[in-house]
């Protein structure tokens, strides 16, 4: 059974700041952290105006980060084999290509919105399982966001916070080319320890929610399934695209406005199963803030049953790991279990009582085995802080 840790925090920025010295030749001036995120209900809800609930992981990007002076920007990390080099007036939309885009492309936000940042090195290093649908590219957007932040003297309110998570937003659509909707970066930089964020993406305002899973004896198991989840390869934007369709068929802002009857009167069965999805998701997540706020944990498991139905039936977008994930936990012993995030791939999250985790994670190991799967990852998703900067 493999578990993966999120690391010794302390240990981490020593590790990054030893890296980035040897990369340079010269110490970092600031080191930012910014934690991944699994969403616990609430998918392909945040580019619809609607509502997901997302927690801060444990498990977290370091980004070591020095100024130069001139204008040019040299990114490593310690995941990838290249560093990349180039101005800072080189990078903007569609540039860079590589994986150097999602940090790149930060650089180019914040100076899109008015800041004056300079030439950098930057070295960055994590936790956070790559294409594992837990939002490690958030997680390096948000590390050099809230970095570059200290770096231009911007102080960390919740206002500078909200600015940060969109010019991240930015980098990840107009310079990765990813078409995400938001929930990852907003997340990463205004998480709370011990808490899920409610985020309404039609207010644009957030909600911390308070969980106290510890004392019902439950903990967040989240299953990496190891099929590598993409989402600038089609599948998303192919999602987000029906969801569209549906919007103007029914003439209205968004499927936020919707409700169920007029999306039943949809011609096109496809967009009328996507728009299903998305407005029965969106009434999902207001259910499962009040179970969770009446600890109603029983409850909870069943939005987290319905809501994996509406998204392997009708937005098709869980895969064959992801459905024998969520069944073996919940045969093994869950509460609940849904796939999460983006889909095509990815992870699972289960509500599981602390004294079952280990043979809920034993369960879905013997079931990819016997289906001839590969070996699956775990983790803990203890409810988590959100970026900041890191004492030396
Ligand atoms: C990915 C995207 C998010 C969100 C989820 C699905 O994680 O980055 O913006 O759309 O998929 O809920």
């Amino acid at each position: 059974m493999a578990f993966v840790s999120p690391g010794v925090p302390a240990d981490l920025v020593h590790a990054v700041r030893a890296s980035f010295r040897s990369a340079y030749g010269r110490p970092a001036d600031v080191v930012g952290r910014a934690p991944g995120r699994v969403n616990l209900i609430g998918e392909h809800t945040d580019y619809n105006a609607g509502l997901c609930l997302p927690v801060a992981l444990p498990h977290a990007t370091c980004a070591a980060v020095a100024r130069r002076d001139d204008d040019r920007v040299r990114i490593a990390s310690r995941q990838e084999p290249r560093m990349w080099e180039g101005d800072l007036a080189s990078s903007g939309p569609g540039h860079p290509t590589e994986w150097a885009s999602y940090a790149a492309g930060v650089l180019w936000a914040l100076r899109e919105a008015g800041h004056a940042v300079p030439g950098l090195d930057i070295y960055v290093d994590g936790t956070v399982p790559l294409g594992a649908g837990l939002s490690s590219s958030a997680a390096l957007e948000c590390s050099v966001a809230v970095a570059v932040a200290k770096l231009v003297g911007l102080e960390p309110s919740d206002d500078v916070r909200r600015e940060l998570a969109a010019a991240c937003v930015r980098a990840e659509t107009e310079v990765a080319g990813a078409p995400t909707g938001g929930m990852d970066q907003t997340v990463s930089l205004l998480a709370r320890t011990d808490c899920a964020l409610l985020i309404d993406f039609d207010e644009h305002s957030t909600r911390q929610i308070e969980l106290d899973l510890e004392p019902a004896g439950l903990v967040l198991l989240v299953t990496d399934t190891r099929v590598t989840h993409s989402l600038n390869d089609g599948g998303y934007a192919a999602r987000r695209a029906d969801c569209e369709h549906a919007v103007a068929r029914l003439g209205v802002a968004s499927l936020r406005q919707a409700d169920l009857v007029d999306v039943e009167g949809l011609a096109d069965e496809r967009v009328r199963r996507r728009a299903r999805h998305v407005v029965s998701e969106i009434a999902r997540v207001e259910l499962a803030v009040r179970a969770i706020e009446d600890a109603d944990w029983a409850r909870v498991g069943d939005l987290f049953e319905q809501s994996h139905a509406s998204m392997r039936d009708d937005f098709e977008i869980s895969c064959p790991e992801l459905d024998a994930a969520v069944e073996t936990a919940v045969e093994a012993g869950a509460v609940g279990a849904r796939m999460t995030g983006g889909g095509f791939g990815g992870s699972s999250v289960a509500v599981v009582p602390q004294e079952r985790v280990e043979a809920v994670a034993r369960a879905i190991d013997a079931r990819f085995a016997a289906q001839g799967f590969r070996a699956p990852a775990h983790l803990r998703a203890v409810p988590s802080a959100p970026a900041g900067i890191c004492a030396d």
